[in-house]
Order: structure tokens, then C-alpha cells, then sequence
């Protein structure tokens, strides 16, 4: 069972057959907020290093829908980091997790699904502001 406190990589459901694989999230499966927004990364170049910022409360599931990425998680003690290498995972990204996207190869794709619509209020965008916000 996914517990969406804490960051997971799972399953994405897909539908296979001899003429390749359907993925979905609908519903509450397997993100189990409403979908507010869905946006996704490419033409990330070489080398770029996106994400270094935080949400106060936004849910998300990641998935590399194309290529490879590395997502580090950072709850502000501990850094984890996971690699998308997949359609058919997905990470799940609480509220509260500093994030750093990084090692995108070339042509990837990551598409994200997120609880909210755009909120910049939402943002921490200051490591040691983030740091405070996790003591508080
Ligand atoms: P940002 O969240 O910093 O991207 P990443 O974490 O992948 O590096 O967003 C980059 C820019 O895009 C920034 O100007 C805000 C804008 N943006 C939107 O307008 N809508 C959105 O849904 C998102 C995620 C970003």
C-alpha cells in the first residue's frame, strides 16, 4: 500500500499487449489526488539541473514517460535519490521534499501530475529557508 506521507517509486498501471503498452493514471489510480495539472519537462539539455526548490503542499507523481532522469529528495536530514528509467514507474513526491532533477538523457521526457493548479506562494525556492520551514 502507498503511503503518499513519504517518497515512493511504484507501479504505474499499464496495458500490454503485442503491439506495446498503454500506461494510465485516471481517477485515483495511482495518484490518488484530484488531477489539477499536468505538465512535463523535455528538451532538457545536457548536464541541467532543474527542480532545486520545495512545496509547502503539493502532491506529485513523476514519471519518466521517455528516457532517464535522477530525482534527489531532500526532507531537509536526509537525501535519497531515485532513478526514473521507466514509463512504467512513477515517483511519488509529498509536500515538503526538496527536490533536484538531474541526469535527464538526451531526448527525455518527464511528465508530472500534480494536486494543484500553479501556485508560486506555494514554493520554497531558499535551501536555508526550506531548512527553517522543516524545524518549524
Ligand atoms: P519550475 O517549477 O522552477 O521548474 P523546474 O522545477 O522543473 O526547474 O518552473 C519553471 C518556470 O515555469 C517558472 O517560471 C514557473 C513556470 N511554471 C508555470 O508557469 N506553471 C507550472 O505549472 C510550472 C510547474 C512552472
Amino acid at each position: 500500500m502507498t503511503n503518499w506521507d513519504v517518497p515512493e517509486l511504484i507501479d504505474v498501471p499499464a496495458i500490454r499487449d503485442d503491439l506495446g503498452a498503454l500506461g494510465v493514471v485516471e481517477g485515483s489510480s495511482p495518484f490518488p489526488f484530484p488531477i489539477k495539472r499536468v505538465y512535463f519537462l523535455y528538451d532538457v539539455p545536457a548536464g541541467a539541473v532543474r527542480g532545486s526548490h520545495a512545496h509547502k503542499d503539493l502532491n506529485q507523481l513523476i514519471i519518466a514517460v521517455s528516457g532517464t532522469l535522477k530525482v534527489q529528495l531532500d526532507d531537509g536530514v536526509t537525501k535519497t535519490e531515485y532513478a526514473l528509467e521507466s514509463p512504467a514507474m512513477g515517483l511519488v513526491v509529498p509536500p515538503g521534499y526538496w527536490r533536484t532533477l538531474s541526469d535527464f538523457s538526451a531526448g527525455s521526457t518527464a511528465i508530472v501530475f500534480a494536486s494543484e493548479e500553479y501556485t508560486p506562494s506555494d514554493y520554497i525556492r531558499d535551501y536555508d529557508e526550506f531548512l527553517a520551514w522543516t524545524k518549524r
